[in-house]
């Protein structure tokens, strides 16, 4: 879907600081066509799902269950914030889409990508990112930056081999599509990694 540009990564990337670092410069350069959001969450209904998801005290929760509820919360993200902003001609950046449950629920999981596209593809139909900006960064080097777990989180109390899973999910999906990715090296400061960032969206037409 033309404007819609999704940004992913794994755990512990940078990938919350870079959005957040994105927006200000947006906002500094006067662009009032772009609207941020992120997931899982981003509006009223889909942030209680969040809660849910990724409550440290759900330890039992099915990984079926989860992939489901992780789709539940996107359509109501949809609905609520990123049909109606594409449809009045704005450009939306989210943190996370889709192929999170791919990566994390569909490789990682391993409730397989064929089940998880399509339980997707009931939530999402035609809403696929114009393209997805992947912050990549192995998933040793993201744990390190995150200076090791949050236990209150439930999804990220989980060991590296789960994380390496994940990346390894993303490198599949590229691989089987490169052109709907930009794939920025994560590796260097917060300022380069930005500035990569920035070049990429201007490389795409997306910023000035
Ligand atoms: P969050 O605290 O937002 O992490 P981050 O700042 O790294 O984006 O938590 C999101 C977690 O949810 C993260 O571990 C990835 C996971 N996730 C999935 O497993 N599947 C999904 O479809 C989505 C959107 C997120």
């Amino acid at each position: 879907m033309k404007n819609f540009i999704t940004i992913e990564g794994c755990d512990g990337v940078g990938k919350t600081c870079q959005t957040a670092l994105l927006k200000e410069y947006c906002l500094q350069h006067g662009y009032d066509n772009i609207v941020f959001t992120r997931e899982p969450g981003g509006s009223k209904i889909a942030e209680q799902i969040r809660k849910i998801i990724l409550d440290a005290n759900n330890a039992e929760m099915s990984d079926l269950c989860e992939a489901f509820l992780y789709a539940a919360s996107r359509i109501q993200h949809l609905e609520d914030i990123v049909k109606p902003a594409l449809a009045e001609g704005k450009i939306v950046i989210c943190d996370r889409f889709v192929h999170s449950s791919y990566a994390y629920q569909g490789v990682a999981r391993q409730i397989g990508l064929s089940r998880v596209r399509a339980i997707n593809e009931i939530a999402v139909g035609e809403y696929m990112p114009q393209f997805t900006v992947f912050l990549d960064l192995s998933p040793e080097a993201a744990f390190e930056r995150k200076g090791g777990k949050d236990v209150t989180d439930r999804l990220e109390n989980v060991d590296i081999d789960f994380h390496q899973k994940v990346y390894s999910g993303y490198k599949q999906l590229i691989d089987e599509a490169t052109d709907k990715f930009v794939v920025i090296d994560a590796s260097g400061s917060t300022e380069q990694t930005h500035q990569k960032v920035i070049d990429a969206l201007i490389k795409k037409g997306v910023l000035k």
